[in-house]
Order: structure tokens, then C-alpha cells, then sequence
């Protein structure tokens, strides 16, 4: 079994994957296999709607998404982490999942996958974002476990989100139930 960690920062080891790292860690404690993927530095272009796919089951524009998205359809689960711009999801989050529509073709690719999202900001807009993560999670068909919190932290400067132990302890609690509830459907 394998779940990912993909990062929606631009800043690479920055607040979300520090915050995903942990989450990922909790997995891996229960024997699943990890692997933490940031965007950082990744071109993944908005879907532009040409309308492509729907025939042809292949997206037209050629760049790191593909890569990524192969091993989103392999894989078991996956968390999708964005920090809050503008009291919403990055662009680099909101790409990835907009492109994801390559999959109507392909019939339910994510379905009964586990997963969720985990968000940072250094103030507000982290349940509205939060909420925009799920709707992807919602409409593919996965599992998505709760934790002791919703997967929200707080952070601002590099580093900062570990002193947030409430928001730290939400995200550990949430990776021990996503690996006990990969477990379970996968068993
Ligand atoms: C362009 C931009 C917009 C931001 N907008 C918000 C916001 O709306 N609300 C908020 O609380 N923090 C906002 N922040 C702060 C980030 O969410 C915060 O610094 C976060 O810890 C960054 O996570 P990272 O280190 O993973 O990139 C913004 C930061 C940037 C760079």
C-alpha cells in the first residue's frame, strides 16, 4: 500500500510540508509506504477546458502533471495540502485538481482511494480552503477519515506551524486513522 503527500506550496519545506511530513510519518509508523510530492517548482498548467479528453482520455497540455497524476491513480490514498492564499487554495493545488477532469473518461479512478486535505494559514480562510480540498475528495468517490480537529494549523514564517501542538496533534491523529482506515478498506 502506498499513500502520497502532495504539497500545494510554492515554498518548498515551508509550513505544509512540514505539516504534511508529519502526517505522513503517522502512516508510515503503521507499515504503508509514503511518499511526500511538492509542487514546488512544478509546472502544472490549469485545465483550459478544451474538451480533449473527453475522446481521447489523454490531456493535451504536456507538463509535471501527468507524473503526478499516474501515481495518484496507483496509489491507495493520497492527502492534498495547500497553506491559505487570499482565504483560498493555492493555484498549484487548484491546478493539479482541475486537470484531474482527465479522469471522467476513465471511470472512477479514485474511487474507495482514502484521503484528505490538511491546510495552513497565518490567520484566517482555512475552513473555507479546508472545505475546497474536500470537495475534491467528496465528488471522486474517496474516504475521507476526521481526526480530533479539522486539519487546520497555524504558521506564517518557515518552521512556525510546529508550535501550533493542538494544530500538530490534529494532523498526527489524522494519519493514524487514514493508515487504520487504508487498512481496513484495502484488507
Ligand atoms: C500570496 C499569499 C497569500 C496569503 N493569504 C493568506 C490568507 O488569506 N490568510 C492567511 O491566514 N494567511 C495567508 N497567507 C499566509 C500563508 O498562508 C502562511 O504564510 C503559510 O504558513 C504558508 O505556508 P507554506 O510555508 O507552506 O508556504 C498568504 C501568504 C501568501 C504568500
Amino acid at each position: 500500500m502506498k499513500i502520497l503527500g502532495i504539497v500545494g506550496s510554492p515554498r518548498k519545506g515551508g509550513n505544509t510540508e512540514q505539516l504534511t511530513r508529519i502526517a505522513l510519518e503517522e502512516v508510515q509508523k503503521e507499515g504503508i509506504e509514503v511518499e511526500l510530492i511538492s509542487l514546488a517548482g512544478k509546472k502544472i498548467e490549469p485545465c483550459t477546458g478544451c474538451g480533449a479528453c473527453r475522446s481521447t482520455g489523454e490531456c493535451v497540455i504536456k507538463d509535471d502533471f501527468e507524473a503526478i497524476y499516474d501515481k495518484m491513480v496507483a496509489a491507495e490514498g493520497f492527502i492534498l495540502t495547500s497553506p491559505v492564499y487570499f482565504g483560498a487554495a493555492t493555484p498549484q493545488i487548484t491546478s493539479l485538481i482541475s486537470r484531474c477532469f482527465v479522469s471522467r473518461r476513465k471511470k472512477r479512478v479514485f474511487d474507495n482511494k482514502v484521503g484528505g486535505p490538511i491546510v495552513v494559514a497565518r490567520r484566517a480562510g482555512k475552513n473555507f480552503t479546508y472545505a475546497q480540498l474536500l470537495f475534491f475528495f467528496m465528488i471522486s468517490g474517496m474516504i475521507v477519515p476526521g481526526s480530533t480537529y479539522w486539519n487546520v494549523a497555524i504558521g506564517n514564517d518557515m518552521g512556525d506551524v510546529v508550535k501550533d501542538t493542538e494544530g500538530v496533534e490534529t494532523i498526527r491523529n489524522f494519519g493514524k486513522k487514514l493508515a487504520w482506515l487504508a487498512k481496513k478498506v484495502n484488507a
